[in-house]
């Protein structure tokens, strides 16, 4: 594949580039025609200003490789970028890739220098929907990475790069890095993402109290959803982004120091209340109800819908709404909640105001949760769990739920000061919030520092 068609294909598609984009992105034309000429001092090359993507050379890789890549079921474009092949013990291969940085500099976003890094080529940990996901240890700075590597539509920006790109927070796995290649074969242009490693999604940390036929104790679920609601708060908050795919899959862990992350924003959108969103969204046990009545025009809140139906499983060690298919799944719903009135038809979608139900009663959530002792987090749950979304609980009225009282009057435990779950960024935080309510928020969840009252009063 010529690598200037591409760039001649982004230009055309770039309308609105001003005529200073124009000449950067001549002068990435340039760069990647002398790398062209260069195979060892290639850098990433910006396609074009308005598509914002770098690609890195493809060069070929000897056929014996290739084969020996696709019998180890590796994606058949890995390692054709690669600028250095060095072999290491253990038939290991170490790979060179230009990359940009995961997070534009903040006093020149559109000036990016690429780095090159150095890394083993590893076998793939994880396949998502769409994409594979390896992970493998950047020589330079010894850091252990996932590799998240989707194909990307030439036409459109990569909406989960931009997204990823934007955000920073101890909550959210972290884009150190990202680089574009192409394979020449299929014609493919694939974006890879290099996130901060994980160990552990807590899908795979439910299956193991399962395995050992018991459940989550009670604090581990505690500190996994207050760092899971404080992830929340931020992208909704200030930044208006809703994740749209909460799930144990997506919400990675480190189970040696209960650290969680929420991932996978592959699903990620800025929800702008003008304009209609896709209903089709969410994996279907933690899709909120407004979703299944096909509503176009939800909030962040369908977020929180699926952190209740996360915090219900951590709890009973399976789904809570198993549904069979997606009416099914309101069926599943309804069986515990019951049938939703008319003001919470209302409110999910106006459309379906005339449909009758069959009217089903609400089964008390504390005889789904038998042995939940604490009664502050059944009523946490039963706040998050309103079909009417304008009741349903915030990320932030969740974190300021006396539930969480307990990680405040333990402020200064080693856990809670190691995951950082008393630190709080005014700007990033609270920014949405007027001073009032700031103060309000405030001295509920830093009673320790703007209160005199103790939390749990
Ligand atoms: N940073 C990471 N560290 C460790 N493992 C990761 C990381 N990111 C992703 N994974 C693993 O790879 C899996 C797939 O990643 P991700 O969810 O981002 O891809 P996806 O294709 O969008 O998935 P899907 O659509 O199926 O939810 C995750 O469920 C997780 O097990
Ligand atoms: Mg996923």
């Amino acid at each position: 594949m010529d690598i200037s068609k591409i760039t001649n294909n982004y230009t055309q598609q770039g309308s609105s580039s001003s005529s200073s984009n124009n000449s950067s992105n001549n002068n990435n034309n340039n760069n990647n025609n002398n790398s062209s000429n260069n195979n060892t001092n290639f850098s990433g090359t910006h396609l074009t200003p308005n598509a914002n993507i770098h690609t890195n050379q493809i060069l070929r890789v000897p056929s014996g490789e290739q084969m020996a890549s696709q019998s180890r079921n590796f994606n058949p474009v890995a390692g054709q970028s690669s600028l250095s092949r060095t072999p290491l013990p253990g038939n290991l291969i170490l790979v060179t890739k230009t990359v940009f940085q995961g997070h534009p500099t903040v006093q020149s976003p559109a000036i990016q220098q690429p780095v090159n890094i150095t890394y083993p080529k590893t076998e793939v940990v994880g396949h998502g929907s769409f994409g594979v996901v390896f992970v493998t240890t950047i020589q330079e700075t010894q850091e252990k990475v996932a590799i998240k590597k989707v194909l990307q539509d030439k036409r459109f920006k990569n909406r989960e790069l931009e997204i990823m790109q934007k955000i920073q927070h101890i909550n959210i796995v972290d884009l150190r890095y990202y680089y574009y290649e192409e394979d020449p074969q299929s014609d493919s242009l694939y974006l890879n993402l290099i996130l901060e490693f994980m160990s552990q999604s807590l899908y795979q940390r439910i299956r193991h109290y399962v395995h050992l036929q018991t459940t989550m104790p009670h604090d581990e679920v505690q500190i996994y959803m207050y760092q899971l609601f404080k992830g929340l708060n931020y992208i909704h908050g200030t930044l208006g982004i809703c994740h749209r795919d909460i799930k144990p899959q997506n919400i990675l862990i480190n189970p040696e120091n209960f650290q969680l992350k929420i991932c996978d924003f592959g699903s990620a959108k800025r929800l702008n209340p003008m304009e209609p969103n896709v209903s089709y969204i969410c994996s279907r046990y933690y899709r909120a109800p407004e979703l299944i009545f096909g509503s176009t025009n939800y909030t962040t809140k369908i977020d929180v819908w699926s952190s209740a139906c996360v915090m219900c499983e951590l709890i009973l060690g399976q789904p809570i709404f198993p549904g069979e298919s997606g009416i099914d799944q309101l069926v599943e719903i309804i069986k515990i909640l019951g049938t939703p009135n008319k003001q919470d038809i209302c409110s999910m979608n106006p459309n379906y105001m005339e449909h009758k139900f069959p009217h089903i009663k609400p089964i008390p959530l504390i005889k789904i949760f038998k042995r939940e002792k604490d009664y502050l987090c059944i009523e946490l749950i039963s706040n998050m769990l309103k079909y009417d979304p304008f009741e349903r609980f915030s990320a932030l009225q969740c974190l300021c739920s006396s539930y969480f009282d307990k990680i405040r009057m333990n402020y200064n435990n080693e856990i809670v000061t190691n995951l950082k779950l008393l630190d709080f960024n005014n700007d990033t935080d609270f920014d949405y919030l007027s001073q009032d309510e700031k103060l309000i928020v405030k001295q509920k969840l830093l009673p320790h520092l703007y209160s005199s009252i103790n939390p749990s009063g």
